[in-house]
Parts: structure tokens; sequence; C-alpha cells
């Protein structure tokens, strides 16, 4: 299955050469493949690391990529030298150093190995979990319409019952209008925090109290893909739910502050049983190794994500900025990478004109929000260019 976002509305724009995903894929797989080559692909000793790692991927200015909510940073070098020097290790299946990485995610979130299980990025998590609880199109998911589509998806897919709630007036997940709907029916809730696509967060005492009732009735999920980027990390943070024995699922990933999205890895947080079962299924034949040793070095750069938050924080502020200048309606205070408006015209359209400019913005829209656009954080010149498209688009 595709990730929504690398689906366009617009025919696909012509492949450059070497495009800026082929470029960002190679960087993590090509150098680990050249290495693992040089190796036989047999046994660790015989690998000769390369001295030094790209980090920031080359670059291909044909067209500014702000639509998928990848980082424009890129992984840490430690991540990238992990997987390099690791690489002739592809040859055997991970599941020791599967049971490492768990140990050391559960000792940052001070919950046991057994609450923690693994997958390959946190899609397969969102797909595993609206499988279960729509129990064969018996079940009913509670969420918030203008959320990310992972679970709704899985849970429309098996026919099961889709409960949507309206965003408040601030365009935030409407927490009390969820509980409400909460019923002897309900198989699971949602919440997404920050929100994808509104970029917002709800408040972190709302949160705890509404994950602390609604997961009376059924398990509650929530998806902290961005949570790495909002200005309190330690304010918003729910693992303590699950530490307390409520049935909250957290879901995590590598690929958003991480800048690892090519690369596969995320992981779940939730009550022993829980998580046993979502392993199962979400590990399945195992998870990838690069991925496996890229997000243990990654943990261990203690420095990388304060240094990269600053820099979403610094473009989404630059965005935001813009958008409001331009009068355009937004959903305020975005804590992710992205910010969310209105364009005043069909999304189609918008996307047309932006990419006439060399912008690449999402390529859908949410229901009710056909108007709206998505746009993420990137490189400086993809700012400096998506700024002066809007300008012109939306002047
Ligand atoms: C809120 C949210 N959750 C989960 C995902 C899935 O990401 P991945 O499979 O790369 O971990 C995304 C991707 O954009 C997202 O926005």
């Amino acid at each position: 299955m595709r990730h929504p976002d690398t689906i366009s509305e617009t025919p696909a724009p012509e492949a450059p050469a070497t495009s800026r995903r082929a470029l960002l894929r190679g960087l993590g797989m090509a150098s680990v493949g050249a290495a693992a080559l040089a190796a036989g692909c047999a046994r660790t000793e015989a690998v000769a690391a390369p001295a030094t790692a790209p980090v920031v991927p080359p670059v291909d200015k044909s067209m500014a990529i702000l639509g998928a909510n990848e980082s424009p940073f890129g992984p840490s070098p430690k991540a990238v030298s992990a997987m390099i020097e690791k690489a002739a290790m592809t040859a055997r299946y991970a599941d020791g150093e599967g049971e490492e990485l768990k140990k050391q995610i559960a000792a940052i979130e001070g919950v046991a190995p057994d609450q923690v299980f693994l997958a390959n990025g946190s899609a397969p998590i969102l797909q595993a979990f609206g499988e279960m609880i729509a129990q064969k199109g018996k079940g009913q998911l509670v969420t918030s319409e203008a959320t990310y589509e992972g679970v709704p998806r899985a849970v429309k897919q098996y026919e099961a019952e889709l409960v949507l709630t309206k965003l408040t007036p601030e365009f935030k997940v409407d927490l009390d209008a969820m509980l409400a709907k909460v019923s002897s029916k309900t198989t699971a809730t949602y919440v997404c925090n920050p929100n994808n696509p509104t970029g917002n967060m709800v408040a972190p005492v709302k949160l705890k109290a509404f994950a602390i009732e609604a997961s009376k009735t059924a398990p509650c999920f929530i998806d902290e893909a961005y949570l790495h980027l909002c200005d309190d990390y330690d304010a918003n943070v729910m693992t303590s739910l699950v530490r307390e024995g409520h049935n909250v699922v957290i879901c995590r990933t590598f690929s958003k502050i991480y800048g690892m999205a090519g690369q596969r890895l995320g992981y779940g947080i939730a009550l022993p049983e829980l998580a046993q079962t979502m392993g199962m299924v979400t590990r399945g034949g195992g998870v990838n190794h690069a991925g496996i040793v890229a997000a243990m070095a990654s943990i261990d750069d203690k420095e990388f994500v304060p240094t990269m938050r600053p820099k979403f924080k610094a473009g989404r502020d630059r965005l935001y900025a813009v958008a409001k200048e331009l009068g355009r309606p937004i959903a305020a205070d975005p804590q992710a990478s992205f910010v969310f408006f209105d364009v005043g015209m069909p999304h189609k359209e918008f996307a047309e004109k932006m990419k006439a400019e060399g912008v690449k913005v999402v390529g859908r829209t949410w229901a009710g929000y056909d108007t709206w656009t998505r746009i993420c954080v990137g490189e400086d010149w993809e700012m400096d260019r998506c700024e002066a498209a809007m300008r012109k688009v939306l002047a």
C-alpha cells in the first residue's frame, strides 16, 4: 500500500534523471548496499565501512517537495554510519537486534520491554490496529474528521462503523464531542496529537482525561508521530497512561524528526497483552535490520532531536506567517512540520498552480476541507520558492 502523501491528485511531474526522492532513498540503502556487496553479504568482519557517510541528501532543485511531511534535514549522521557499518548483517534476521531496540525504547519511555512492539514504519501499526478493532465489520471507531487516515481507512476497508466528529471552531480535535460518541458499540478511539493535517494539539490535561475515560470502554490509540516536534514534549507525552495501566496505545515513528521515512521503523507502546498481539501482527517476519540499527544510533545521538526541533519550528512559523499575512483562514498554533490553511480555491487548482511554480504540496484533501491545503517544512531554498509561489498564487 502506498503512503497517502505520495499519491498525487494531479499527474506526477516529469521524473528528473535523478529525483530527490530517489536520492533520499539511495542515501540509506544504496550506501548500505554498496558496503554489503563489498562484503559479499556474508560475514561482518569482512566489511570495510566507508570512513564518512553522506548525511544531507544531494539536492535536485527541479521541484520543492513539500507534500509528504518528510524531514528535509536528513537522519542523524550516527544513524547513517550505523547502517553502513552493520550492512553485512542484513544477511541475518534481526530478531536479536529488535529485542535490543525494544529494551532501549522501554528504558527511555519508562515502560517494560514487553510493552513495546516494533514495525517497519508506523503505518503497519495503524493498519493492523484498524483491522483488529474493525472486528470483521462489527467494530466501531470514534475519531475526528480531518485527521490521519491510517486507522479510519483500515476500519472502512473492513466495513466497520466510522464515527467522525467535527473539529472545534479553532480547527482542533474535539475531545468532548468524541467522548460523547463513545458507547458500548465502540471498539476503539483514535487521536492524532499533534494532528495531521491541522498541525495543532489538544490540551494535555484534556487528552489525559479523555483517554482515561474512553479507554474504560475500548482501547484509545494516540498517534504521536509528530510529538518530538512540538514546543513542549514533556508536557504532552502520554506514555504515562500506559505506565498507569490504562488501555492506551501510543504510536511513534522514526520517519519524522529522525529523518528516516524511507528506512521504515515505527513502534508502539501498550499494555503487555495488546503489545504482544500487535507485535505478532506488525512484526510478522521481522523488522528491517538497517532500520533497527539506525533507530538505536538515533536514540543514542542525544544532540539530534534538540538540534532538529528548532529547525522545524522556524520553518512552520515562516509558513504560518506568510499564510496569515495573505489573509488565509488557518489552523492556529501548528506544532508539527506543516501548516493547514484555506487557499480559497479548489485544492486541485491550487496544487497545479503551485506545481507550475516548482512546488509540490499535499496531493489530496480532507472531507469538508476541499479548499484547504497542507504544506510542510523544507530546506531553505524550498521555503524561499514556496513563499514566492504562495505570494503569487494567493495574491
Ligand atoms: C500522523 C501520522 N501517523 C503515522 C504516519 C505513518 O508514517 P510512517 O509509516 O512513515 O511511520 C504518518 C505519515 O505521514 C502520519 O502523518
